[in-house]
């Protein structure tokens, strides 16, 4: 009797449901049948009489079929919703989605051009790693164990002797390591300083160094290819003087300024009131770099020099914080 039961209760669902077409009456539908007063709590109910020797079979049939059912009303359930999202999603009125076009970082915009500028010179480029040894950041650059020329930039160690480069210029000792000369490149790569962020400084930044060495390379080569670049990047009008400088591993030493573009020269914020910028550093490269990388002193010469890209952006922009670059506000990334 109760197996007669169970097969109507399943025939009029399944009529029922078919009938089903909108969420109200899917909600009446469960509680007809699958709620804790509905039909199918009835029939389990009407098992309690049963006679023993039938109850495990009439059991896994009632089972059975309320898994059927619930199984109607979820199907059902998601073929209902996804008609009335799409009516919601293809609502005509409501205004498109901006696509933002991506540009080019004005560091690499930047990184790019001057690296353009000595490639049509008849430079190469060579790279290195970022994670250096202090014989290659250091020793082999002519910074004495222990001279505070060490302190000149704030190093990032890893280890005793691992450390994050401060500058390029140990890509200058790999590349004279792997190639006899003349030697002619530019070595573009991030370097890491162990300083407080300002608008003057930051501990990550790009910097781009310069090596040609070759049997009687001059100063006045140095300084008329830098001219030439210094022209072509900031523009032919530019005014420029070499400053003495000190770094371990040139001999002599330079700073180049230009005349301040903000100012023309008279003096300003951008300039600290000196009316000159310095945009790189530069010289001879020393001696005792020839003999870390086995060149014969007597019989080559060479000059090097390196800028910090970012600060060379910010002068050619005309942007007076550092920290612009990586804030990545679009807004002000989208005006170069
Ligand atoms: N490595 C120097 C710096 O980071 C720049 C430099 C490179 C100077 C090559 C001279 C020659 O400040």
């Amino acid at each position: 009797m109760l197996e007669a039961e169970i097969q109507k209760v399943r025939q009029q669902a399944e009529a029922e449901i078919a009938s089903v077409t909108d969420p109200q009456h899917l909600e009446e539908f469960r509680i007809s049948y699958l709620a804790r007063k509905g039909q199918v709590a009835a029939l389990f109910d009407a098992l309690r009489a049963a006679p023993p020797s039938e109850k495990p079979r009439l059991g896994k049939l009632l089972n059975e079929l309320r898994s059927h059912l619930q199984m109607l009303f979820e199907e059902k359930s998601a073929s209902l919703v996804p008609k009335q999202q799409g009516t919601a999603r293809t609502d005509l009125t409501l205004p498109g989605r901006k696509h933002f076009r991506g540009t080019k970082h004005p560091v690499i915009q930047t990184l790019d051009e001057i690296t353009s500028i000595f490639i049509s010179m008849g430079f190469g480029i060579a790279e290195g790693p970022e994670i250096e040894t202090d014989y290659y950041n250091f020793g082999a650059l002519n910074f004495p164990p222990d001279h505070p020329a060490r302190d000149m930039q704030d190093t990032f160690f890893l280890t005793e002797q691992a450390l994050l480069r401060t500058h390029t210029s140990p890509v200058q000792i790999r590349v004279m390591e792997k190639h006899s000369p003349p030697v002619r490149v530019i070595m573009p790569g991030k370097v890491y300083r162990n300083e407080a962020l300002s608008a003057r400084s930051l501990c990550v930044f790009h910097q781009v160094e310069g090596l040609y060495v070759d049997k009687d390379v001059t100063f006045s080569e140095l300084r008329g290819t830098l001219v030439a670049f210094a022209k072509q990047f900031y523009g032919p009008n530019l005014k420029y003087r070499f400053r003495p400088s000190f770094f371990p591993f040139t001999e002599p030493s330079a700073e180049m300024d230009i005349t301040c573009f903000i100012c023309s020269g008279a003096g300003c914020r951008m300039c600290k009131q000196t009316g000159w910028l310095e945009i790189l550093g530069c010289g001879m490269v020393d001696p005792n770099v020839f003999k870390a990388v086995g060149y014969d002193p007597e019989k080559y010469t060479g000059y090097a020099f390196g800028m910090g890209i970012e600060r060379t952006a910010a002068l050619r922009y005309g942007v007076d914080d550092l920290r612009l670059f990586y804030d990545n506000d679009v807004r002000f990334l989208a005006q170069f």
